[in-house]
């Protein structure tokens, strides 16, 4: 017998009420300062220990491999956009870049001399670099520096042949969509969050082509940090989808699956921590208006921060330390008997305060 079902009523609604209190109580002290809050988390609550370790992962590994990936380099990507960035300025100066050129010279070898490096990535950063060179007072350069990226630009002769060069260009010669504002509108309306799905597999060409448009998204440095694990297997897809709460009732008719998941190891400072989910949610919000396009339906899924999920996906996908789940994405040909919530949204005026 348990000692609840033996206590009298009034006096379980006694207790229930003084824990709730005690509870109120024990938020109130700790989050009176930055110091108690540490330690309510340090003792009381293991909640952020995920995170942390995670967080500590990524500095770790970005301060032993720089950023460098098997065929991409954070590092090299960050450090181009920043020379972009010197670029475009209006005035230009004519030296700039001086505290991280010689980092990007470095990043550049490494990557020229990795027969594996993205040549995209590696056509990109030569072109900008050249442009630098052209462009800024050479005399006032380290020799060194020209020399060095003239040596292993020579040295990777596999990069892409273009006579478009990857290098800023003007606003005037942009590409202009010829998407209204109303077929926007419309295409904003159409996608809604779909649950029921025909039992048809969906395409892996139609994902991957709308996996290059999500990555179009903006990303902070343009570092894009995330990665796609895509199941689209039935069996696997729902392997997948039951693993965070929320798809009871409809993780079974899921076809496909995909995990947004980004890596801590881009970054070397705490600072940086949480662009790996604004980046992972721009780069899922285009996803999802992409799959619209192709005739594809979706339904984004929560990634709750509950230790046992975390373990259960470490597992599935193989994660190394310094990756975390965003969040997921249901995928298929929306049924066309299936029911969506009407999921009334506020308007701009509930939405906007200007600032004044
Ligand atoms: C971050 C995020 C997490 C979500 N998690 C779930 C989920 O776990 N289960 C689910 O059925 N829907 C989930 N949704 C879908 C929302 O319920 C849905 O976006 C919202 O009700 C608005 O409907 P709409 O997407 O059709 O505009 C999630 C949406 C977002 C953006």
């Amino acid at each position: 017998m348990n000692l609840k079902s033996i206590l009298p009523k009034p006096l379980k609604r006694f207790i229930i009420l003084q824990r709730a209190r005690g509870q109120l109580l024990s938020l109130w002290f700790f989050s009176r300062t930055r110091f108690l809050s540490s330690l309510y988390y340090c003792f009381f609550s293991r909640q952020f220990a995920r995170e942390h370790q995670a967080v500590l992962n990524g500095r770790l590994a970005f301060a032993r491999e720089q950023g460098m990936g098997q065929n991409s380099s954070t590092l090299l990507r960050r450090n181009i956009h920043r020379i972009e960035k010197g670029l475009i300025m209006q005035p230009r100066k004519a030296l700039f870049a001086l505290g991280y050129i010689n980092a990007t010279i470095g990043a550049f070898e490494q990557a020229a001399a990795n027969k594996s490096h993205d040549q995209h990535e590696l056509k990109w950063a030569g072109d900008v670099l050249s442009e630098y060179f052209n462009s800024v007072e050479l005399d006032k350069l380290d020799a060194q520096l020209k020399i060095r990226f003239d040596g292993a630009r020579q040295g990777s002769p596999d990069l892409p042949k273009t006579d478009q060069q990857s290098v800023p260009y003007t606003f005037a010669s942009k590409i202009q969509a010829p998407v209204s504002s109303e077929a926007f509108l419309a295409l904003c309306t159409q996608r809604r969050s779909v649950r029921w799905f025909e039992s048809k597999a969906v395409s892996r060409e139609l994902l991957e082509q709308a996996v290059n448009m999500a990555a179009l998204a903006p990303s902070a440095c343009n570092r894009l940090p995330y990665q796609f694990y895509i199941a689209d297997d039935k069996a696997q897809s729902q392997r997948l989808i039951e693993i965070p709460l929320g798809t009871q009732g409809f993780a079974q008719n899921v076809p496909c699956t995909i995990v947004v998941t980004a890596d801590l190891a881009n970054y070397p400072t705490e600072r940086d921590r949480h662009l790996i989910y604004i980046d992972g949610a721009l780069a899922a919000m285009q996803l999802m208006l992409a799959l619209e396009t192709l005739g594809l339906s979706s339904c984004p899924i929560n990634w709750p921060d509950i230790e046992r999920c975390e373990r259960k996906m470490v597992k599935a996908l193989d994660l190394p330390a310094t990756v975390r789940p965003i969040m997921l994405m249901a995928v298929g040909y929306g049924h066309a008997d299936g029911k969506i919530p009407f999921s009334h949204k506020k308007s701009a005026q509930q939405l906007i305060h200007y600032v004044h």
